[in-house]
Parts: C-alpha cells; sequence; structure tokens
C-alpha cells in the first residue's frame, strides 16, 4: 500500500493547476463522506438501542426516516454535483482565456509510446520528440492529442486530470504547472498487449530551463556521426526512426535525436543506459509484447554494442 505514497505519479500529491482542483474535491468527498457516515452510524446505533424502550410509534418514525433521508441524499448530491461542476468549468480546455496558451505541444498515442511535437504557430515542428513531455512551470501549455490506432488516454496525475486519444479526431487539454519535477504519465485507457507498459515522463522546468532545453533539442546532437552511426544506418534503422543531422528520416517509430538525454527508455519501461537499449534493440517483443519494433537478435554483439552506445551518446 505504501507505493502508492510514491508522490510520482499521484494524483493526492498534486504539482499543477488542475490537480489542485482534483484534490481539492476529493477531500470534500471524503470529508463529506466521513461526516454522512459517522451520522448514519450514530443513528443506526441510537436506534437500536432507544427503540423497544421509548415505545415510538413505528409508522411515524419510518415516515420521518423515508422523507428525512430522501430530502438529505438529494440536497447533499446536489451539492456536491454543482460544487464539481463549479470546479470542473476551471478544469476543461474551452475556459482558456484569450492570449493564455502560448505554447502548444501535439501529443499522439501509437503502439506503445507517444510522439511529442513542439510547434511554433502553423510552421513546421521545432522539436520532435518522443516518450517524453516537457513544460514550463506558470505557464499555461495545450496539448493537442491525437491517436494513430487505439484509444488511449492521456494523463500526468500529478498536473490534472485525464483526456482520451481517439483516432480520427483531435481532443485537447490545458495544464498548468505550478511546481517543477519528474512526474510519470501512465496511459489511462486499455490499448492492447502492452497497454501497461506505455507510459511517459513528465518534466515541468522553470520557464528558462525550458527554454534552453527546447533551444538545446532543435539543434542536431554532435554525437550524431561516428562508427555506431554507420552500424545504425547499415541495419536500416533509419527507415523507421529519425536522428537530426543524418540520413535517418524514418518516422514510424520514436524520433531518436537526443534519445540519450531521455527519462527512461520505451515509454517508460526501462532505464536509460546502453544495457537496456542492447536489451531493447535485441528483442523488442521481449521487453514490450505487440510492440511493432522487430527484433534484432541477428546482430553482432560488437555492432550491437556500438549502435547502443551511439544512441546513449546523442545528448
Ligand atoms: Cu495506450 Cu493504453
Amino acid at each position: 500500500m505504501l507505493t502508492a505514497c510514491v508522490s510520482q505519479q499521484s494524483a493526492l500529491h498534486p504539482a499543477g493547476w488542475e490537480a489542485e482542483r482534483v484534490d481539492i474535491l476529493f477531500w470534500v468527498m471524503v470529508a463529506g463522506g466521513a461526516v454522512i457516515f459517522v451520522g448514519v452510524i450514530g443513528l443506526l446505533l441510537y436506534a437500536t438501542r432507544h427503540h423497544t424502550r421509548r415505545k415510538v410509534h413505528s409508522e411515524q418514525a419510518a415516515g420521518r426516516l423515508i422523507v428525512g433521508g430522501t430530502l438529505f441524499t438529494i440536497a447533499t448530491l446536489a451539492l456536491l454535483l454543482g460544487y464539481s461542476l463549479w470546479l470542473m468549468q476551471d478544469l476543461r480546455p474551452w475556459t482558456l482565456k484569450e492570449g493564455e496558451s502560448r505554447l502548444e505541444v501535439e501529443v499522439t498515442g501509437e503502439q506503445f509510446w507517444w510522439r511529442v511535437v513542439y510547434r511554433e504557430g502553423e510552421g513546421t515542428p521545432r522539436v520532435i520528440t518522443a516518450n517524453e513531455v516537457r513544460l514550463p512551470v506558470g505557464e499555461r501549455v495545450n496539448f493537442i492529442l491525437n491517436s494513430a490506432d487505439m484509444i488511449h488516454s492521456f494523463w500526468i496525475p500529478s498536473l490534472g486530470g485525464k483526456m482520451d486519444m481517439i483516432p480520427g479526431r483531435t481532443t485537447q487539454l490545458s495544464l498548468l504547472a505550478t511546481k517543477p519535477g519528474t512526474f510519470r504519465a501512465p496511459c489511462a485507457e486499455y490499448c492492447g498487449t502492452s497497454h501497461a507498459l506505455m507510459a511517459f515522463s513528465a518534466v515541468a522546468m522553470e520557464p528558462a530551463d525550458f527554454e534552453a532545453w527546447l533551444d538545446a533539442r532543435a539543434a542536431p546532437s554532435p554525437a550524431a556521426q561516428g562508427d555506431g552511426h554507420d552500424a545504425f544506418m547499415r541495419q536500416g534503422c533509419g527507415a523507421c526512426h529519425s536522428i537530426q543531422g543524418t540520413q535517418a528520416a524514418g518516422t514510424i517509430g520514436p524520433d531518436l535525436s537526443h534519445v540519450g538525454s531521455r527519462v527512461s527508455l520505451a515509454a517508460g519501461i526501462l532505464p536509460n543506459d546502453e544495457e537496456s537499449l542492447t536489451r531493447f534493440i535485441r528483442n523488442a517483443e521481449a521487453v514490450k509484447p505487440g510492440a511493432r519494433m522487430p527484433a534484432y537478435d541477428m546482430l553482432a554483439d560488437d555492432e550491437l554494442a556500438a549502435i547502443a552506445r551511439y544512441l546513449k551518446g546523442l545528448e
């Protein structure tokens, strides 16, 4: 039970404006439920102890209970509904105020990973990445959500509520991080074999750090050439993956420019090191059943090691 106390993925440790509202609603509900529970148990004890001695007219008492119970339930539920509807108006993208959303991030759910695109205006993407979302603290971010295949659900519990990602349809979610930190975000809609192995990291950064990060990601990594690069190209990895500053321009799989600096590998399930890279390339299916990446177990150990070292070096 104590594992639930880790604040990395918890709606009860809010680090965002929306999550704070959800947290308040939760505690209001818990407090209300506790008061009602104590009241009902108290009445029950009272009724069982005193009823027989006092000879209350049972029909009259029953009538009072029915009317009282019905009115109390209606009033309580109506109050809670009104309160949550009032809170909800702040949690939906159509309440965005004029000019409030400066940054838009497109996130697409794939077979079991996340495609992430930072765009400025209508133009070409400024940065394309995967399985990691970064956002500046104190600045509202509008997430434009799509899906390539199944229904997935975008959910960063520490920052706010969830939103479905539906094929052929664009949904939106706006979030405002209030504290810096790294949070875990699981896929929240069953989407196939590796649904439970589909997560991403959300990193809330100070605005200046975020800008510096975006600028660094917009340029190719200095380590984009070399032995590992040659092996990567020779094995045809570039047919599915892109690496900025190289001939690799595939778009089927995750973009690997700067992959070495990501918080995790394989959409939140492996630590980002050479060993995990080797393991995943050798047999992706064994790590993540249903993933579309084929096994490369025919590669010689030294070639595989060179590719893993190369990818880890792309920071
Ligand atoms: Cu994607 Cu569940």
